[in-house]
């Protein structure tokens, strides 16, 4: 029999937030600052963290300290935000932690569930919820990654469709409420002079980068469960590439917009496993929580092709990892080359557009000009726009505050999360081999000769200040010091 439980409509706000894995370093890093910033901003309701240790006190502590790390914070808001916090401690497979948290919930119709889990523990947290009344008339928002493959993604969406409705699940990749990400859409649909270049006849080449100078660090148990692959390119990066090479949506509906999401992630080809290069970073498998032989990857390379009229045969350069010697995500389109050499210059490299999505927000367009002198002769120069001030509105918050009344357009539906996954699915697990990589620099050297086919990566532009790692003095991982994402 169906557990699914009563509708909350659209707009009608939550009245309780509720956070699985309350200890973990999630919770610690994303989740209290944005319950900080909303609470600053009005969010009025109890505030209840659920894990199996600890007790209110230290949750609170566990709170402040966070919040504290933001830097400045407002005594007021924080004092508000920790009177709001509530408690309960038990095992996440443990029936009565659930009974005990209906009886926190007391008064509460609407309450919305976070699951800041990891994914083997989701389905044990839905159906708890179910069966103790407290997905009545309740909000989910669900961590990524989804699922762990295509199969999983669908039995885990199938659980929690037996308890709560579509319009109360929001998938979470945080990715989508990033200020520079949703510049990506506004960009290509608010100019003009973008679309009779965006297609197969004008671009050459996309690259996606997404580079970061640290390691696992403390997520060590977390990460060895999932890999670079799922971390963060069947969820963030394949987004990404959706938003450069979607048509332009029917409307300003959630529902268009991922319409049009959905359209073209089912036409990405599912990925060769020829067309992918993994890699470890040296010193990985050092790392608390990692197992001692463990094949997972902390680097990978691939290139994709979309199947639609507009992108046919246009490669997709994906790169992501850990340990890299930046921190920086860019997508960059390469142009083709004019179609003659008029100035006799075969090394010179194509035009190109680039944005970065992170640390701050910049589109750069690359151009040729000429050198000052008598030969006819050019180099590259980047016009670039940056916003270096970086005043987004963090995605944790935006993405909080819109699951609390119902907003879906930043959240990943089910047959999109589906397509992603059949991308991915046949390069997971050791389906490839695995190459080592020293820290800080980028990546195994055939990441560039297999996936690209010989040609060079672009140097990523750091943020005006930023500094690239020294490979010759590689960034050491740091030891882990805390527990692992979640409790
Ligand atoms: C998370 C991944 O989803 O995204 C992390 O689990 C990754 O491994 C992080 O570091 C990157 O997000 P951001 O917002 O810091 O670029």
């Amino acid at each position: 029999m169906s557990e699914e439980t009563g509708h909350v409509d659209t707009g009608t706000p939550s009245d309780a937030f509720v956070f699985f894995g309350a200890t973990g370093d999630l919770a610690f890093k994303e989740i209290f600052p944005a319950l900080y910033h909303l609470t600053r901003d009005g969010f009025d309701m109890p505030i209840i963290g659920v894990a199996r240790s600890g007790n209110l006190d230290t949750l609170r502590e566990r709170a402040k300290l966070s919040v504290d790390a933001l830097g400045s914070s407002d005594p007021e808001t924080v004092h508000r935000l920790v009177s709001r916090l509530r408690y309960v401690k038990g095992e996440i497979a443990d029936a009565d932690t659930y009974r005990r948290l209906r009886q926190v919930l007391d008064g509460s119709d609407h309450p919305l569930h976070y699951l800041a889990v990891p994914p083997s523990l989701f389905s044990d947290v839905v159906r708890h919820l179910g069966r103790s009344g407290c997905a009545q008339g309740a909000r989910v928002i669900v961590e990524k990654p989804f699922g762990r493959d295509l199969a999983s993604a669908r039995l885990l969406n199938a659980t929690l469709r037996e308890v709560f409705p579509e319009s109360a699940v929001f998938r979470i990749d945080h990715y989508l409420g990033k200020e520079p990400v949703r510049n990506l859409v506004y960009f290509r649909f608010a100019n003009s002079f973008l679309e009779p270049i965006w297609n197969a006849s004008h671009v050459a080449s996309f690259e996606i980068t997404m580079a970061e100078a640290f390691g696992v660090e403390e997520r060590g148990a977390f990460y060895d469960e999932v890999g670079a692959i799922r971390d963060v390119i069947q969820n963030h990066l394949l987004q990404v590439a959706t938003l450069i090479a979607m048509e332009p949506p029917s409307g300003r509906s959630p529902e268009a917009l991922r319409n049009a999401k959905f359209k073209v992630l089912d036409s990405i080809r599912p990925v060769d496993p020829r067309e992918v290069i993994r890699g470890q970073y040296r010193g990985y498998r050092d790392v608390t929580g990692v197992e001692a032989g463990s094949n997972v990857e902390t680097f990978a390379a691939l290139r994709l092709f979309i199947d639609t009229w507009r992108w046919d045969g246009v490669p997709f350069y994906i790169r992501t990892g850990k340990c890299l010697p930046l921190t920086m995500t860019e997508v960059i389109a390469n142009l083709r080359r004019p179609p003659q050499g008029v100035f006799n210059e075969p090394t010179a490299r194509a035009n190109y557009l680039r944005f970065r999505l992170g640390p701050d927000i910049a589109i750069g367009l690359g151009t040729r000009v000429k050198r000052a002198g008598e030969p006819m002769r050019g180099k590259e120069a980047e016009l670039t726009l940056a916003d270096p001030k970086g005043t987004e509105l963090p995605p944790y918050q935006r993405l909080i505050g819109d699951a609390a009344i119902g907003d879906q357009e930043l959240f990943t539906r089910q047959d999109a999360v589906e397509a992603a996954w059949r991308v991915v699915d046949p390069i997971l697990g050791g389906a490839t081999p695995i190459y080592d990589y020293e820290p800080g620099t980028w990546g195994p050297d055939r990441a560039s000769r297999l996936v690209l086919n010989r040609a060079r990566w672009r140097v990523p532009h750091p943020k005006p200040g930023q500094r690239f790692a020294n490979p010759t003095k590689p960034t050491k991982p740091t030891k882990p010091t805390k527990p692992t994402k979640a409790d």
